[in-house]
């Protein structure tokens, strides 16, 4: 059984969707989800003119990007089931003439057969059932022109890193984050096969580690809440988790916080 919160994300309410819209954004703008989305881009070959769809586009961030890959003759149309997300989305490109924001799933794409250059998708596919994971490369492929590609960029959660004094504890946390906060946490090393399966022909994986080394950005903030769903879920008792989150604290008020997780890019072609 899965806790990934964002299986059910069409369903939250507007305070839980307010706070994943202030998470999705801390996170998109590090200096490394920027780079990031540079690269998926540059993966999706896009030119001035080009159609193309992101899955599950969030608050808009990697959106802004595509549009400036594919200009005001081109076309972009991000897809989000989360209403409030699709909000922000739409405010955010409110100026992109290019871009349209509909509510909406990636195993029902609203787009004719071979009608888009790039289907891209960035930390969503880790989080679809298997039947919707299915489908939704299915859909990929059908929309997708031929030659036209799909570039996914996921982390591994298998990857996960925390310096921690209590390597038990720190175990404990980092599987149970893996094995039930995403519906799939090795989504990304196994997408290639998935891709393959699907009839897709692999161009590239790459990865591009995040490793961060301060209290300041996400990645402090998001191993503090790991520890917290591992409490709640009962992975960890109580006592176990508040002692690790404290000696977090203390080693990252010493300077020596230090984490890194590795994000799988990965770019087919139909
Ligand atoms: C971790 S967020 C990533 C959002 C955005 N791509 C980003 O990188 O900031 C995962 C997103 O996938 C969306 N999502 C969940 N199920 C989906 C589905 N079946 N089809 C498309 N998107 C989905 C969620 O609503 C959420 O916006």
């Amino acid at each position: 059984m899965s806790d990934d919160p964002f299986l059910v994300a069409a369903d939250w309410d507007a305070e839980l969707a307010a706070e994943w819209a202030v998470r999705l954004d801390d996170r998109a703008a590090d200096e490394m989800q920027v780079r990031l989305r540079r690269r998926v881009c540059e993966l999706a070959g896009l030119r001035p003119g080009d159609h193309a769809v992101e899955l599950g586009c969030g608050t808009g961030s990697l959106l802004a990007d595509l549009a400036a890959a594919v200009g005001d003759s081109g076309a972009v149309l991000g897809l989000e089931p989360q209403p409030y997300l699709a909000d922000r989305a739409r405010a955010r490109l409110a100026g992109s003439p290019a871009v349209t924001v509909h509510v909406g799933s990636a195993q029902t794409l609203p787009l004719t057969a071979a009608s888009v250059d790039a289907v891209v998708a960035q930390t969503v596919l880790i989080h679809l059932a298997p039947a919707t994971l299915d489908d939704a490369l299915c859909e990929a492929r059908r929309v997708l022109k031929p030659g036209g590609r799909l570039v996914s960029a996921d982390l591994d959660a298998g990857t996960r890193v925390i310096d921690h004094p209590d390597r038990v504890t720190t175990r404990a946390i980092t599987t149970y984050n893996c094995d039930y906060q995403f519906a799939d946490g090795w989504l990304a090393r196994r997408l290639p096969r998935l891709l393959r399966s699907a009839g897709f022909s692999v161009e590239s994986v790459e990865i591009h580690p995040h490793l961060a080394a301060g209290p300041e950005g996400y990645m402090f903030a998001g191993a503090v809440r790991l520890a917290q769903a591992a409490m709640t879920s009962g992975a960890i008792t109580k006592e176990a988790g508040e002692r690790w989150i404290g000696q977090l604290r203390e080693l990252a008020e010493a300077g020596s916080f230090l984490t890194s997780i590795d994000y799988y890019v990965t770019a087919a072609v139909r």
